[in-house]
């Protein structure tokens, strides 16, 4: 579903040099697969997850969503893209602070035109699930910052994306707490057939992952899980 190849992103530093943000990255997605993905603060998972959304666009390398470059779409076929086949979860949230959690998690709903009575009633469940319908009316000012993060999630779900890229969305969570975001995660995206890159510094992401890669200063080094790489046949 979504396929990286050799996806490069640099910034210009402050004294004119190089960061190489994300640095050849190859990586593959299937429907149903959930990659935690690993890294030092700085070693470029948030622009890896730019990328992969068609936020930001890679220097070099290529995006494909089912098979499709992102750079060939359209503004308008990308955002719509953005629109219905993606989940994403800010490391920050982005939450509107004057709306309650509730509106929050059922914007992206109304966005694709949806009535508000009818989105606030699909995204219910989700709030109910992730552990905060109590706090449904709460303005996103007056939550925690886990109750935050798990709203942030809802919202991402909530219009059954088919791509869910997660950026620390249990980052202030408590281990509990946050193991039990990172089981639900799973399991909804299992249950939907939803590909997830998570990112996370939680050990806990590694049980709930098919894969877990590791990046570090814009490289992938390695790859370890549950899905066994197959051995190429012996050729003699
Ligand atoms: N817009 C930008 N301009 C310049 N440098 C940037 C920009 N965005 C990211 N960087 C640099 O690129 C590198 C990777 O940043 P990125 O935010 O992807 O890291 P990260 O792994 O998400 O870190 P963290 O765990 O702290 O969130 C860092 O050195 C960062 O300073
Ligand atoms: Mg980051």
């Amino acid at each position: 579903m979504l396929e990286l190849r050799a996806v490069s992103k640099a910034f210009a530093g402050p004294d004119g040099e190089t960061i190489r943000a994300v640095d050849r990255v190859s990586l593959t997605v299937a429907a149903g697969e959930l990659v935690a993905l690993y890294g030092p603060s700085g070693s470029g998972k948030s622009t890896l997850l730019f990328l992969a959304a068609g936020i930001a666009q890679p220097d070099a390398g290529a995006v494909l969503f089912d098979g499709h470059d992102l750079a060939s779409l359209s503004r308008r076929a990308a955002a719509r893209h953005r629109r219905t086949e993606l989940g994403f979860v800010f490391q920050s949230t982005r939450l509107v602070p004057g709306l309650s959690a509730i509106d929050n998690a059922a914007l992206k709903l109304m966005a694709e035109g949806a009535t508000r009575t009818e989105a606030r009633r699909r995204v219910a469940p989700l709030l109910e699930r992730l552990g905060v319908v109590a706090r449904a009316e709460h303005r996103a000012t007056q939550l925690s910052r886990g109750e935050r993060h798990r709203v942030a999630l809802a919202r991402a779900l909530s219009n059954d994306p088919r791509l869910v890229l997660a950026d620390e969305p249990t980052g202030s969570l408590d281990s509990q707490r946050s193991q039990e975001v990172l089981a639900l995660l799973a399991e909804v995206c299992r249950e939907r057939a939803i590909a997830v890159v998570l990112v996370t510094h939680d050990p806990a992401g590694a049980a709930v992952a098919d894969r877990v890669q590791r990046l570090r200063d814009g490289r992938l080094t390695e790859t370890t899980g549950a899905v066994a790489p197959v051995a190429a046949p012996q050729l003699r």
